[in-house]
């Protein structure tokens, strides 16, 4: 018997400013779509933005429904509208920005399990890794692959 550890590194900036550019620009398209989170329910607000392989930015939010399951998150909003509409295009970066009615919580919003599990599918099928960046009031969380945030994903694709 052996004891495994496994270590993740993720990057923490305590500001946009210090991002690089096009991180900056998603984080700030995630936040617009942040505005369009329909969540009468919980009134917890997400928005999600995805920077595909072909430069375009691609946005969700949470959608909620009087009968909740129906509802859905905003990063799984902006990956199938990503994949209905850019089928081809990889999806190399997401960011994600979420809080109590419309704000940004001190710290990151972070996607539940189906979500990450969608990232999964999304990364395996294009094979090309999607970082991901949460945002907070007083830190920005970027992981580099979605296996950071999902160890010992299950990958369908490798079904027989
Ligand atoms: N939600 C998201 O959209 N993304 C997350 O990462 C966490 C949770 C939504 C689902 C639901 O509409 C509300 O936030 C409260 O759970």
């Amino acid at each position: 018997m052996k004891t495994i550890r496994l270590s993740i590194n993720y990057e923490i900036y305590s500001s946009p400013e210090e991002m690089s550019k096009e991180d900056r620009e998603l984080l700030e398209a995630s936040k617009e779509a942040q505005k369009t989170s329909y969540a009468p329910y919980s009134k917890y607000n997400v928005g999600a933005a995805i920077r595909l392989d072909n430069g375009l930015i691609i946005k969700g939010s949470n959608q909620e429904n009087a009968a909740s399951p129906d509802g859905l998150c905003a990063e799984r909003t902006a990956m199938f509208a990503a994949s209905a509409n850019y089928p081809d295009s990889a999806m190399v970066s997401m960011a994600i920005s979420g809080g109590n009615g419309f704000s940004t919580d001190d710290l990151p919003c972070t996607p539940c399990g189906s979500c990450r599990q969608v990232m999964a599918e999304y990364q395996g099928k294009s094979g090309v890794p999607m970082s991901i960046i949460m945002a907070g009031k007083k830190e920005i969380w970027k992981f580099k692959k979605v296996e950071d945030i999902l160890p010992f994903i299950f990958n369908g694709l490798e079904i027989k």
